[in-house]
């Protein structure tokens, strides 16, 4: 299903709930009564066709190319990208180590074995921190700076550092990536079985849904933003040349 501005957002939602975390990430509230997603972006402030670029390529991966996001401000993605990053700081990776840590209140749970879950996870959690650090505190001002060089007469360079190489972007997000992978797999393979399975299992399929989301993420940064700044770059250059 393509989504087009005529649908009801509430159908839209039903048919991927996937969806829900663009919607928040894009700051719009829930509510959305019988209106379409086309009134339910006009009254949020959001650009219709920014949403359904970004709806489309979440929800059907054959939509995410990025020469279609080249008439979007890159800020909009940047902006994008950092509630993402909120989400997952502030709620998503504490959600699932708490979980972790409330099994330590389960009598028939090894307690070694839940220590062990805890090192691993809070390992994977510094991981994560200093990528989305380098993130925010590099790669994003870079690409924002040179967006607003692009954007005046004077071509200076960025000041800031150079991006990471996109295989060294790439290397951190898989080592992310596999990461929660293996945690699923040590709590799947070598966890003995708890009486209370469904702690267990609820634990898991947050794993799995923080992994699927990270790795739409993760997409978006490589195969949209990074493709953009690319481009931007080598306009950048040209206009050097020129001077
Ligand atoms: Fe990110
Ligand atoms: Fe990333």
């Amino acid at each position: 299903m393509q989504i087009t501005g005529d649908l009801k957002m509430v159908d839209v939602v039903q048919h991927d709930i996937q969806l829900l975390a663009v919607i928040q990430r894009l700051n719009i509230p829930l509510g959305f009564r019988e209106r379409t997603v086309k009134e339910v972006c006009n009254i949020n402030n959001v650009d219709l066709d920014f949403f359904l670029h970004i709806a489309n390529s979440f929800h059907d991966k054959e939509f995410l190319d990025f020469k279609k996001f080249r008439n979007f401000p890159v800020d909009w993605i940047i902006q994008y990208l950092m509630n993402a990053h909120r989400c997952y700081v502030d709620y998503r990776i504490p959600e699932i180590e708490r979980q972790i840590k409330n099994f330590e209140k389960q009598v028939d749970i090894n307690e070694k074995n839940i220590a062990l879950l805890l090192d691993f996870f809070r390992k994977y959690i510094r991981e994560f921190n200093s990528h989305i650090e380098q993130e925010e505190k590099s790669v994003f001002p870079y690409i924002l700076e040179l967006s607003d060089i692009l954007k005046s007469d004077n071509f200076d360079s960025p000041r800031r550092d150079k991006l990471p190489s996109i295989s060294e972007f790439h290397d951190e997000h898989s080592s992310i990536e596999e990461t929660l992978f293996d945690l699923k797999s040590i709590l799947l393979k070598y966890l003995p079985p708890p009486v209370t399975n469904c702690l267990y299992n609820n634990l898991i399929f947050d794993i799995f849904r923080l992994e699927r989301d990270l790795l739409d993420h993760a997409e978006l940064e490589e195969n949209v933003l990074y493709p953009l700044v690319k481009e931007m770059e080598n306009e950048l250059h040209s206009k050097q040349n020129l001077r």
